[in-house]
C-alpha cells in the first residue's frame, strides 16, 4: 500500500511500475466487490468528490461518479455548458471558488492540455486528469490495462498495436507510456497525417500499414477518428479511412488468432471500426473495459483519499 504516495494523479508519464501494479491489484478487488455489490461505502463517507467537465463525456463521467459513490462520496457533477464558465469566468476563479468549498477530490476534463496541473497548484483537493486536450487520460490507460492483464494475466511481453488517429489521442499517449513502462513492445498504425513527428522517440515501432501493424500482435487498440481535434485535410474521408484504416474482419486476420480487440469509446463504427469487430463476442472486449473503469476509478480515489490521510 505504500508505493501510491501521490497527491495527484495526472499523468502517466513518471508513474512507475510498483505504483501501476498496486492501483491495479486493488482494482482488481475493487472488480469482484462490484460484481457481488459489497463496495465499502464507508471509505469515502463525508468526502466531496466533483466532477468537472469542460468537455463531454459519457463513461468516463458516469464511472467517476459510480465510483464515488459506490465508496460512499457525495458526488457533484459540473458540467460546463450550465457553470459560470460560460460567463466568462477564469479556470484560476473556478478553481477558487471549488476550493472555498471544500472538495476532497476533483475530477477534471479540459480541451486544454495541462489544465488539471494547473488547477493542482491551486487547489487543496486532490485533483484527477479525466483528459486533458492531445496529453493524458491516465485512468484509461489504467483500465485498458486491467482488461489486457485479466485476459491474458500479464502486460509483459505482449505485443499491442494503438492503431488510428494517435495525433489527437490523449488515450494513446498514457497507454504508450504504461505499456512500454510494464514491459509491453508498442506499434502505432496510422496515417503520416496522424502520426505526430518522430512518435518513435517515446520508444514505439511505427506502421502506416495495418496488414503490416498488425502482423502477429496480442491486443489491437483501435481509436476515434477526433475530427473535433482536427485541422481540415488530414484525412480524404471517412469512407477512404475506413478503408485502409478501419479494423474489419479481414484487417484482423493479421493479428495474433486470440488478439483482443480494444477501443476506449464512443465508437464511430464504419470509420474506424466494424461493427461486427466490435460487437465480435470472442475477441472484443470493448465492454469489459467499461466495467473495468469503474473499478479503475475506485481504486484510484482510495489510494488518492489514503494517501491525503496519510499526509494530514
Ligand atoms: C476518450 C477521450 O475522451 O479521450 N474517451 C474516453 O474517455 N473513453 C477517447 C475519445 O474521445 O475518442
Amino acid at each position: 500500500m505504500s508505493s501510491f504516495p501521490r497527491r495527484h494523479l495526472l499523468q502517466i508519464e513518471g508513474m512507475e511500475r510498483p505504483e501501476i501494479d498496486a492501483v491495479l491489484d486493488l482494482a482488481e478487488s475493487y472488480v469482484l466487490l462490484n460484481r457481488t455489490g459489497k463496495t465499502p461505502r464507508d471509505l469515502l463517507r463525508g468526502r466531496t468528490l466533483i466532477n468537472l467537465f469542460f468537455e463531454d463525456s459519457t463513461r468516463t463521467r458516469t464511472s467517476f461518479e459510480l465510483a464515488g459513490k459506490r465508496l460512499g462520496a457525495d458526488v457533484l457533477n459540473m458540467s460546463v455548458s450550465t457553470s459560470s464558465v460560460n460567463k466568462g469566468e477564469t479556470l484560476l476563479d473556478t478553481a477558487a471558488t471549488l476550493n472555498a468549498m471544500h472538495c476532497d477530490l476533483l475530477v477534471v476534463r479540459h480541451d486544454q492540455s495541462g489544465a488539471p496541473h494547473l488547477l493542482a497548484q491551486k487547489v487543496e483537493a486532490s485533483v484527477v486528469n479525466a483528459g486533458d486536450g492531445t496529453h493524458e487520460h491516465p485512468t484509461q490507460a489504467l483500465l485498458d490495462a486491467l482488461t489486457i492483464r485479466r485476459r491474458r494475466g500479464r502486460v509483459e511481453g505482449l505485443s499491442v498495436a494503438i492503431c488510428g488517429d494517435v495525433m489527437h489521442s490523449r488515450v494513446a499517449r498514457s497507454n504508450i507510456h504504461l505499456l512500454l513502462t510494464m514491459g509491453a513492445r508498442v506499434r502505432v498504425v496510422g496515417p503520416p497525417t496522424l502520426l505526430p513527428a518522430e512518435i518513435e522517440r517515446l520508444g514505439v515501432e511505427v506502421f502506416h500499414d495495418m496488414a503490416a501493424g498488425l502482423a502477429g500482435v496480442d491486443v489491437v487498440m483501435m481509436l476515434r477518428l477526433q475530427r473535433e481535434r482536427m485541422a481540415r485535410g488530414l484525412v480524404p474521408s471517412a469512407r477512404e479511412f475506413f478503408r485502409f484504416y478501419g479494423l474489419d474482419q479481414a484487417k484482423l486476420a493479421a493479428a495474433a488468432p486470440d488478439a483482443l480487440v480494444m477501443h476506449p469509446g464512443p465508437m464511430n463504427r464504419g470509420v474506424e471500426i466494424a461493427s461486427d469487430v466490435a460487437d465480435d463476442p470472442i475477441r472484443s472486449v470493448i465492454r469489459e473495459q467499461v466495467e473495468m473503469g469503474v473499478a479503475v476509478r475506485m481504486a484510484v480515489l482510495d489510494r488518492l483519499t489514503r494517501a491525503a490521510l496519510a499526509n494530514a
